[in-house]
């Protein structure tokens, strides 16, 4: 998506270890319009799956999931949480994610009353990195019963393992921008997706 790696490549802010920050419209200060084309853009490249749920992760996940939930008939969007509620144990599915960035475990939960055997469910998330949140989401889903449509990403970074484990597994996946390489030479380097515009 065109628009997308234009405000990467003006406002992206590469760290060190492989770290985009995109505080200024995804992860912090939220640009609202380019939610909504980037919603419009999913619901475009899964039309006619019969989605009828979207699942995400809190907290930057939400945002971009409910953009996207517009442009489908009655979608709701449900997302995992990562907070414990102690009175929720027996009915929630649960699953363990480990986070590389932060170097540590947590589990996500969701409450069985929001996804059923029934569902249709597209995956949305603001970053593919590893892969471990969505795989954890994936765990959700199939505890359910439910099924998985496909993952829409905003920003997959192609130089982490993510995005390839989940195309080996035939998972139909759909990223946004893809970033094969960030360094002070090259800049910041998108995988040519022109065929998708
Ligand atoms: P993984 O799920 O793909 O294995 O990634 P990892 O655990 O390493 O990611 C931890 C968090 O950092 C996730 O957000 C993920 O979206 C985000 N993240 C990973 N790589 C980058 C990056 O290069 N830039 C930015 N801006 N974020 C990245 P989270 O902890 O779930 O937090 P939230 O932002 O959704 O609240
Ligand atoms: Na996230
Ligand atoms: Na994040």
């Amino acid at each position: 998506m065109e628009l997308l790696e234009e405000k990467i490549r003006t406002e992206g802010c590469v760290k060190g270890q492989g770290i985009l920050k995109v505080d200024s419209f995804l992860n912090h200060q939220l640009d609202v319009a380019l939610f909504e084309k980037m919603g419009k853009a999913f619901a475009k490249r899964f039309a006619g799956e019969g989605v009828n749920k979207i699942l995400t992760i809190e907290s930057s996940g939400i945002a971009i999931a409910t953009s996207t939930a517009r442009y489908f008939d009655y979608c709701p969007v449900v997302f995992g949480k990562k907070v414990v509620s102690l009175n929720l144990d027996n009915e929630i599915y649960s699953s363990d994610v480990y986070s590389y960035t932060k170097q540590q475990a947590y589990k996500i939960m969701v409450s069985k009353k929001y996804i059923n055997k029934n569902d249709r469910i597209l995956i949305i998330d603001d970053f593919l990195a590893n892969g471990k949140a969505v795989d954890a989401l994936i765990n959700v889903i199939n505890q359910a019963g439910a099924t998985l449509v496909g993952v829409g990403i905003a920003i997959e970074k192609g130089f982490q393992e993510g995005g390839a484990l989940l195309r080996q597994q035939g998972i139909a996946l759909e990223s946004l921008a893809i970033v094969d390489e960030m360094s002070v030479e090259k800049g910041i380097v998108f995988r040519d997706q022109s065929e998708k515009k």
